[in-house]
């Protein structure tokens, strides 16, 4: 059984997207240990409650250094025996000291086509205000391996989304949820709780789908 911990900031549609995977079984052999936030006002942790998640709130204001947080979210983590660490709507910088004990075991879903409307600054709504402003036809979500860079570890899964012409953000930003990022998230749980990826030379292996 894959034992997650999930990382959210926000709505928590991603977190409650596998939920809705592992209730109908399209994501088989996991389950959520704990769900954290930075933000005690997260709807993610709501939606975890309602499932009898057990939840934490774990702010890097809330400790006088890096390392300090580093330390309590890394507690929070072994407390619950976390094998893989799944970045839903996650705002807050990974610590090294956990991206290095997690290495391979940690995911994020990102909106857009990596390499495309990435890195730094590129989140949430920014991220399609970007694709718009560019004019692109297609755009869509990735799920990647987390590594010491933002949004340049290795890509596991992507899911391309029309845009329409009269597109806001905001509209884009659903199409883009709906269509793409609550498919591959619960998708590429499914896929590591079956063993079903590796990674060699930076890259992402899928074995037989
Ligand atoms: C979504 O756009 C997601 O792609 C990004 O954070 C936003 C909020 O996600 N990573 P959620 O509703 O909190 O899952």
């Amino acid at each position: 059984m894959l034992k997650i911990g999930v990382l959210v900031s926000g709505g928590g549609t991603n977190l409650q997207a596998i939920l809705d995977a592992m209730e109908r079984g399209s994501i088989r052999d996991a389950s959520i240990e704990v769900v954290v936030s930075n933000k005690t006002n997260a709807y993610a942790l709501e939606r975890a409650k309602k499932h009898g998640i057990p939840t934490r709130c774990i702010s890097p204001k809330d400790y006088d250094s890096r390392q300090a947080f580093s330390e309590a979210l890394s507690e929070a983590l072994s407390a619950f025996q976390v094998d893989l660490i799944v970045l839903a709507g996650y705002l807050v910088i990974l610590p090294e000291g956990i991206i290095r004990s997690y290495a391979g075991r940690i995911i994020n879903i990102h909106p857009s086509l990596i390499p495309s409307f990435c890195g730094d600054g590129f989140y949430g709504l920014k991220v399609h205000e970007a694709a718009l402003q560019r004019g692109v036809r297609v755009t869509g979500a990735t799920v990647h391996f987390v590594d010491e860079g933002t949004d340049t570890g290795p890509i596991l899964l992507q899911k391309a989304v029309e845009v329409r012409s009269g597109d806001t953000p905001q509209v884009l930003q659903r199409r883009v949820m709906e269509e793409a990022e609550w498919i591959i998230l619960p998708k590429a749980i499914d896929l590591i709780a079956h063993g079903k990826v590796r990674v060699e030379d930076g890259k992402a292996i899928l074995l037989e789908q």
